[in-house]
């Protein structure tokens, strides 16, 4: 009995132990919100302002976006070219779905068999992304975003992400110099983060889209980077819509499906869902320690006790009580 017991609390512990590791991130992630990296609206010059030109432009001035092939869809053309006409001294670089395979083949051949293997193409547009930022530096801009000011106050930065809600980091538009480690990280992580979820859009958004950047993020600040090589955070005020603000943002995300929803609801209930894992988690190992090592202690004890365990059970138990019997 004892040792029964201490087995059961002490494989609870591991498990438990295990489930809080690998939710640990992911909790965090509620708490911080990367105000400390806070790109702020006081640090950026206005839009017109000469204060521009004195900034150092470290980030290459290179636009990347991604879509299937050269065919832009109508509705993405007008923010498309939006950045195009601010930005007439960066170079543009469309990373069709063609392009982005060959790139990969010739400058990171170790993940071309990861890249090929993703069953969904958002997964490709996402990782894509990462990798043309580390080996080019530049700007990635979603094509659903258009911009509303030149980006050349944000080349002073190394790397820069964008905050998004409720939580984390996006992936929509983001910037970095060459070979910036916290890229560095989004690119050698990608192979070992490549699960299947239940759900395609957790799938995506955990293997490759901004959850993943999220949890990469958060690991790469525990590792408290210093300097230059830590990533700055853009805030919806700096961000959404205002005069001043970089981006606009067109309703349109071309991969929306009713797991959507289901995330969404998922994450503004999330202390109810929390409670109810662990809840379950808990049953599931009571549930164990009372069929599994309960009943074979009493049924050494006593014939009545045997008698009510299901038949099932004690045809399995059989071999068990044979050797009891021979010890005695
Ligand atoms: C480009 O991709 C779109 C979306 O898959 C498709 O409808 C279109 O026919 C393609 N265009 C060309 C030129 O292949």
């Amino acid at each position: 009995m004892r040792k029964a017991v201490v087995t059961f609390v002490l494989v609870t512990l591991v498990v438990l132990g295990f489930a809080v590791h690998n939710v640990w991130i992911l909790l965090s992630l509620l708490v911080v919100d990367g105000s400390e990296d806070a790109i702020s609206k006081a640090e950026l010059p206005a839009p017109n302002s000469p204060a521009i030109n004195d900034r150092p432009q470290l980030i290459p001035k290179i636009i990347h976006q991604t879509y299937v092939n050269d065919s832009i869809p109508v509705h993405w053309q007008g923010p498309q070219q939006s950045c195009l006409d601010l930005h007439p001294d960066y170079e543009y670089k469309l990373w069709t779905d063609k392009k982005a395979r060959e790139f990969i083949a010739a400058e990171y051949p170790w993940f071309l068999e990861t890249f090929d293997g993703y069953p969904y193409p958002i997964q490709r547009a996402d990782a894509i992304r990462y990798f043309v930022l580390h080996h080019f530096g530049g700007i990635y801009i979603d094509l659903d975003d258009g911009c509303n000011r030149s980006l050349d106050p944000l080349l002073a930065y190394p790397a820069w992400v964008r905050r998004t809600s409720p939580t984390g980091i996006s992936n929509d538009a983001m910037g970095a110099v060459p070979r910036h480690p916290f890229f560095l990280k989004a690119i050698d992580s990608l192979p070992e983060y490549n699960r299947k979820w239940i759900l395609p859009y957790i799938t995506v958004m955990a293997t490759t889209g901004p959850l993943y950047l999220s949890i990469i993020w958060r690991h790469y600040n525990n590792a408290n980077p210093q300097g230059d090589d830590r990533v700055r955070v853009l805030f919806p005020s700096e961000y959404n819509n205002h005069s001043w603000s970089f981006f606009t943002h067109n309703l349109g995300n071309s991969w929306h499906s009713s797991d959507v929803r289901l995330i969404f609801w998922m994450a503004q209930h999330w202390i109810f869902l929390t409670f109810l894992g662990f809840t379950i988690g808990f049953s599931l190992l009571l549930c164990i320690y009372h069929t599994c090592i309960k009943p074979r202690q009493t049924n050494q004890k006593s014939r009545f006790a045997y008698a009510r365990i299901p038949f099932y059970r004690r045809v399995s138990q059989k071999s068990i009580e044979l050797d009891d019997r021979h010890e005695v």
